[in-house]
């Protein structure tokens, strides 16, 4: 099916557009980013394009026009880190700690043989465009300078701050929640308050502990880029942004003409029928139905301790639907009759499965999306802040509930299950979003491509860029103008001969802000 849809993009390559050779850059060492943006670059590939793909996932079997650079290290080395560093107590810790994260995977790319011995050297290799996952990981962005071609970034899980400065895109703190409060669009007076000081630690820093450090390998592996280009520069030089995100699965927010959002793009449109003895256990349901629990490809069930793993298992027990649970593992000590394990079940075409009724998820972005796609009700257990994030949305959209999973008690885990699969509002809401988010002139994943093809077609498309991108840092915040505001307040108001209209007008504007 993906093979029709690839060459039916083929088909309608414009002729004047030239194969290009495209770099890109995803060294995501957990698998999900890596999923949310194979379909693009394999889209790209099909569409005649090099695509020459920097993962830690490399293909099974070999793809046309597609090859791979594996970063086999990359696991290993973020494996490490993960156990060498201690739990972060406070917000500016747990921002150093993140930050030292993206440090090591920005490493595990520049320091990675087939990546020094044939994309570094100058003059080795050659490309028309870079596309890079947008997160953090601005020494690599270096790129860009060294083959003097465009940039694109991708960022997995939608913008904040961080990425919307590489376009210059406005982020109002007052209703675009920094992602790792677990806020939504609505934020109460006090979510404010947080939500601004801890966007402010993470800026500052991202300004004082990241980017000395990326400043650094930028200069070491790009020496002959960075006399030319700053690091600061070069990260305000984006020639597009894709999101993995959408107004309909999220919230409205404004956004500049290159940053453009392409949620879900990696859900295949047509389901394929599932394998018999799943069908058939689905089918035995009856009117029932089906609940799907998973927690995704990161978080395993197996690891779960045991006590709570026998809660989920007495709740299930106890429920006249059926469940398939994703268990890695194939033994599950005390499995009632109607639980189905397997390791793996292929999510998609399970969520499209009109018996299935529910699905009981960790909360991450592409569950979410996938849920809202196939119009299932979600009972979320978040695992990490960014799903906490998805989970209250998908609260206060109407479509699902929330839970602690280390908190909540077999009585409360029931009754929530029991609402979402009884009371009709939530299946009417979630098949509500599904209508809204399949609504959109082109599919996601043919929009990401046709924004991807106008950046070559206009040479790094730099007409959207907003002007502010190469205005300094001062202007970009208006820190001069709240400095002038400032300043006039504290001055005498009475200073007649400063009540000039501009003056007047800041001043004004201060006190409405
Ligand atoms: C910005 O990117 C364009 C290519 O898209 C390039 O020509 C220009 O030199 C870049 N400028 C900086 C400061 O990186």
């Amino acid at each position: 099916m993906r093979a029709l849809r690839i060459s039916c993009l083929v088909l309608a390559l414009p002729a004047y557009l030239q194969a290009a050779r495209i770099l890109a850059i995803f060294p995501s060492p957990g698998p999900s980013q890596y999923i949310s943006v194979e379909p693009y670059l394999k889209g790209l590939a099909g569409r005649g394009h090099q695509v020459t793909s920097v993962n830690a996932f490399p293909q099974m079997k070999p793809v046309a026009n597609f090859r791979d650079v594996f970063l086999s290290e990359l696991s290993d080395n973020y494996n490490e880190l993960i156990n060498e560093l201690k739990e972060p107590t406070n917000t500016w810790e747990e921002n150093t700690y993140i930050n030292k994260l993206f440090v090591v995977v920005t490493r595990s790319v520049l320091e990675n043989k087939e990546v020094a011995e044939t994309l570094l050297p100058p003059g080795k290799d050659q490309f028309d465009l870079i596309i890079v996952e947008a997160l953090r990981s601005d020494a690599y962005y270096g790129f860009a300078v060294h083959f003097n071609a465009p940039i694109i970034g991708f960022s997995t899980f939608g913008t904040d701050w961080n990425i919307d400065e590489l376009v210059g895109n406005v982020s109002p703190l007052s209703y675009t929640p920094l992602l790792s409060t677990g806020f939504t669009d609505r934020m109460t007076f006090q979510k404010r308050v947080s939500n601004f000081i801890d966007t402010m630690i993470a800026w500052l820093n991202y300004i004082l502990v990241h980017m000395p450090e990326h400043v650094q390998m930028y200069e070491k592996h790009f020496p002959e880029a960075a006399k030319r280009v700053k690091l600061t520069d070069l990260n305000r030089n984006f020639s597009l942004v894709l999101l993995n995100q959408h107004f309909s699965l999220s919230f409205p927010r404004p956004n500049v003409p290159n940053m453009i959002e392409v949620g879900g793009l990696h859900i295949s449109h047509k389901p394929s029928p599932l394998p018999k003895d799943l069908e058939e256990f689905i089918q035995g349901s009856g009117e029932q139905g089906v609940i799907y629990f998973s927690l995704g490809p990161n978080v395993l069930s197996k690891e779960l301790p045991v006590k709570r793993r026998d809660l989920i298992l007495k709740t299930f027990a106890s429920l006249p639907q059926r469940v398939l649970w994703k268990f890695e593992d194939d033994n599950l000590p005390g499995k009632p009759a109607n639980v189905f394990i397997r390791k793996w079940f292929p999510q998609q075409d399970i969520l499209a499965h009109p018996k299935v009724k529910l699905f009981i998820t960790h909360g991450g972005l592409l569950s979410t999306i996938e849920s809202i796609h196939h119009g299932k009700p979600v009972l979320g257990l978040p695992f990490f802040n960014g799903a906490l994030a998805n989970v209250n949305r998908a609260t206060q959209a109407g479509y699902g509930l929330g839970l602690n999973h280390k908190t909540m008690s077999q009585r409360e885990f029931k009754e929530t299950i029991e609402r979402l699969l009884q009371e009709p509002r939530f299946a009417q809401t979630a098949r509500q979003m599904s209508e809204r988010y399949r609504d959109q002139p082109m599919s996601p994943l043919a929009t990401a491509i046709w924004w991807t093809e106008y950046v070559l077609r206009h040479k790094g498309a730099h007409h959207m860029r907003v002007a502010v991108q190469d205005s300094g840092f001062f202007a970009y915040y208006d820190l001069e103008f709240i400095g002038v505001a400032t300043w006039m307040s504290l001055e005498s108001l009475d200073d007649l001969e400063l009540l000039e209209p501009k003056f007047l007008g800041y001043r004004s504007i201060m006190v409405v802000g």
